[in-house]
């Protein structure tokens, strides 16, 4: 069996390890990697977003699984364009995978089917997104409201105003400077929740869905939850906060009535939803649905799932995800990213990467290092870093207590240039014990 992985980033290093682990013993290959992935698969040089390349490939190679990480690729048809050459690939058509790429498009289905969120208005102008911040009462109380470009703006595109000022300044960034380019054509104004977030990623075949163990993502840069968004710091599995009673309201009041309301428009939802909850006084608010794997909250999942990777997919591309029962270990995991100096801002890359054995020595077992952005050196065969977020460690333990106090034993070893990372990833879980 042949599978392609499609993605660079510490999410589709998760999935490669996992599929290693399959008993199926695939041959992986992965486009376009980076330096810890090409040591476990074979390295296809094709960027995530080139679909006609990469179909190419799948043809030529005939693979028999394609995973795709990133959004872009699912929101530009990869999956309608594969399927109509008859190869197997694991996600939503381009149709659905638009719940992720437009948040106005996303709102009105969640609208139609009575999914709870936020209240919101969708502009289109920004002399009327203007002149609704300029009314005495948004929503059901004053400020703050949370302004969104509609398009995909790698997590960036998200918002939250204070006051008016803030509104306005936001609305002219996106819809006058247009800092997000035709993302922010158009805009969401939405009402503000309050609340602890939770990730819950689900497998559906269109009609079932199960719920894989929920998360929780660490968006800022600094610990306590300070300084600018990031494209996740930090994860933990499961979350706590997500008890049993809330899990059940979640996939009664989310995630069956997302799968089964499009169902009856005809609209079979395939692969992974990630619904981004909410958790207010009121219950589970939806935030936003993603239409493919978390990051970094596969990293932190993954590990704890015994059931094979391929049985789910192929569970979800042959309609039968009703007949799969998930089995997890009886752990919980915590995952923490270390990121170049100066991440999500400016920062420089090449600086050699060391400790990365020994740290997986210091911790003992069930400690795994996903790389992100890495790249394997020419010469000697060692990694330097390439990116942003440069590594992600993760660790399982007995409680998330335990988990946490062994992946920053792993982490003291590992070095390179300008590293910066939370020290505080799982906080609010502990509070939880
Ligand atoms: P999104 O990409 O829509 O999930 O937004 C990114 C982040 O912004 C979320 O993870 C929340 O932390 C925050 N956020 C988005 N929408 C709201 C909202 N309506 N109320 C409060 N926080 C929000
Ligand atoms: N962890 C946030 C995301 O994957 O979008």
């Amino acid at each position: 069996m042949k599978v392609l992985v499609i993605g660079s980033g510490g999410r589709e290093h998760a999935i490669v390890w996992k599929l290693k682990q399959s008993p199926r013993f695939p041959k992986i290959y992965c486009a376009p990697g980076n330096g810890g992935i090409a040591r476990d698969a074979q390295i296809v040089n094709l960027e995530a977003d080139d679909i006609k390349g990469l179909l190419a490939f799948a043809l030529q190679e005939k693979i028999d699984l394609t995973i795709v990480g990133p959004e872009a690729p699912l929101a530009g048809g990869i999956v309608d364009k594969f399927m109509r050459k008859g190869m197997d690939i694991f996600g939503p058509v381009k149709e659905l995978a638009n719940l992720e790429a437009s948040k106005a498009h996303s709102k009105e289905v969640m609208r139609r089917l009575n999914i709870p969120s936020a209240a919101f208005e969708i502009f289109d102008s920004p002399d009327k997104a203007i002149d609704f911040t300029n009314r005495s009462r948004l929503f059901a109380a004053h400020y703050p409201v949370v302004v969104k470009a509609d398009g995909l703006a790698a997590g960036k595109g998200v918002v939250i105003c204070k006051n008016r000022n803030e509104a306005q300044l936001a609305i002219e960034d996106m819809m006058v400077r247009k800092v997000f380019g035709r993302a922010g054509e158009k805009i969401v104004i939405e009402e503000h929740l309050e609340g602890e977030e939770a990730s819950i990623l689900a497998v559906s075949d269109g009609i079932n869905v199960i719920a894989l163990a929920s998360s929780q993502d660490h968006k800022r840069a600094f610990d306590g939850d300070k300084g600018p968004n990031t494209g996740g710091m930090g994860a933990y599995s499961p979350a706590p906060v997500v008890t049993e009673v809330m899990h059940t309201r979640i996939m009664d009041e989310v995630i069956r009535p997302l799968i089964n309301g499009l169902a009856k428009e005809n609209k079979f939802y395939k692969g992974i939803l990630y619904a981004g909850i909410m958790l207010t006084k009121e219950g589970p608010k939806v935030l936003e649905f993603n239409v493919r794997f978390g990051d970094p909250e596969t990293q932190a999942i993954l590990p704890l799932l015994k059931t094979d990777l391929i049985d789910l997919c192929f569970a979800s591309i042959e309609d039968r995800i009703d007949e799969i029962k998930l089995e997890w270990k009886d752990k919980a995991s915590v995952c923490v990213v270390l990121a170049s100096g100066g991440y999500p801002g400016e920062y420089k890359m090449g600086f050699e990467i060391s400790g990365l054995e020994d740290a997986l020595w210091e911790a003992g077992s069930d400690t795994h290092i996903f790389h992100a952005g890495t790249k394997l050196q020419e010469a000697g065969g060692g990694c330097v870093t390439d990116g942003g977020r440069v590594l992600n460690v993760v660790s399982l333990g007995d409680d998330i207590r335990q988990a946490r106090d062994k992946v920053y034993k792993a982490i003291n070893k590992i070095k390179f240039e300008g590293m910066q990372y939370r020290k505080d990833i799982g906080h609010r879980a502990l509070k939880h014990h």
